[in-house]
């Protein structure tokens, strides 16, 4: 199958997505998140297609992405009042609610759970291209199964040309991690998976909001997480990557004490310096958001450069960090070394 890049910023494209959508195709989708593979959220051969082209797991449910809150009531059951509040603090934006679905919802999506993720991105590609197909679109991550997710359309082409109909280039996403999950159907509502909305941010306008076990830690073995998706090996390089948790000084030491063929540092903008190994860095060392941004860039460019072993700084897990962290987490598979 031939994969056309189009080009968001030209006359006509958004509307040539939105036909394939309709005609029951995939198409790379830019969000404020990461880049999404849309399909008809409605139209279970569509989405089908989607499972096909990631090699994902079937029983991995999808998120269905929608451009005006209107537009969930006819998705879910019920909208509880938690939903509405939550909608008016942080809709657009990058933020999925999982609620009780309704029968409108094919099996396929939500991989046979009685709730349904839905979310309203705040990426004006996105949103027009939603509301230029008519229908809501379902949307993973648009890598392949157990890759980095992708955050421009030249790393949604390296994972899916000839897979997919067409990719919709909206430039860099700006948030760079996946979207914030939040269960509405526990009580008290449950964070399932940290994102550019923040826990702080959950908690400002619910009050009372749990963290699933599997945000911080490894799922125990034969164990059944809330979030299906919480169970596969995610994010990861070709590299085996390994966390270091201590002071800059500290992880500075340890690497140089480790230096060898293949050896890279995953560090923080500046520290390339105090490392004598290749270094690429995601970020400030406070800047949460700049780490979040170029964290799955930094992952992807590891692999272009050979890196063998990675040794990581930790990230600290506050605000847009805990989702750094989260992903970094999984990336190494949950190893890590606590210096000194
Ligand atoms: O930012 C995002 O959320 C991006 C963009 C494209 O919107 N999408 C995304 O989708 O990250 P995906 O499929 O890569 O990750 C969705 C996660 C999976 O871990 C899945 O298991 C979980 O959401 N999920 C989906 N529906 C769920 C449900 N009804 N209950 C619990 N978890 C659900
Ligand atoms: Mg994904």
């Amino acid at each position: 199958m031939h994969t056309e890049l189009l080009n968001a910023a030209e006359s006509g494209a958004v509307e040539k997505a939105a036909e394939i959508i309709r005609n029951g195709g995939l198409v790379g989708m830019p969000t404020e998140t990461v880049y999404g593979l849309a399909a008809n959220a409605l139209d279970s051969k569509a989405v089908a297609k989607i499972f096909a082209a990631k090699g994902r797991p079937q029983d991995n449910p999808l998120i269905v992405h929608i451009s005006a809150f209107e537009q969930i009531r006819c998705l879910v059951k019920s909208v509880p009042e938690a939903a509405e509040k939550l909608a008016a603090a942080y809709w657009p934006g990058p933020m999925t609610m999982v609620l009780e679905k309704s029968d409108l919802i094919p099996e396929i999506v939500s991989a046979g759970l009685p709730t349904v993720g839905i979310r309203f991105p705040s990426h004006p590609v996105a949103r027009a291209l939603i509301t230029a197909a008519g229908v809501p679109i379902a949307a993973p991550s648009a890598n392949r199964s157990g890759l980095p997710s992708t955050t421009t359309a030249e790393h949604v082409m390296r994972d899916m040309d000839g897979r997919i109909d067409a990719v919709l280039d909206g430039g860099v996403c700006g948030v760079g991690v996946e979207s914030t999950i939040i269960t509405l159907a526990s009580d008290p509502p449950r964070l399932l998976r940290p994102g550019g909305i923040t826990l702080e941010q959950l908690r400002a306008v619910l009050g009372s909001v749990d963290v699933d076990r599997a945000v911080l830690n490894p799922l125990p073995k034969g164990a059944k997480p809330l979030s299906p998706g919480m169970k596969y090996k995610h994010y990861s390089p070709k590299a085996n990557v390994i966390i270091l948790d201590g002071s800059e000084q500290a992880y500075a030491d340890y690497v140089n004490a480790h230096k060898g063929p293949g050896i890279t540092a995953l560090c923080y903008t500046g520290e390339e310096k105090l490392v004598g190994v290749p270094a690429i860095c995601y970020g400030g060392e406070t800047d949460y958001a700049a780490q979040a941004r170029d964290l799955f860039e930094a992952l992807r460019h590891l692999d272009d450069i050979g890196a063998q072993t990675v040794y990581a700084r930790c990230p600290e897990p506050k605000g847009v960090g805990l989702a750094v962290y989260n992903r970094l987490m999984r990336a190494a598979g949950f190893e890590v070394l606590r210096l000194g």
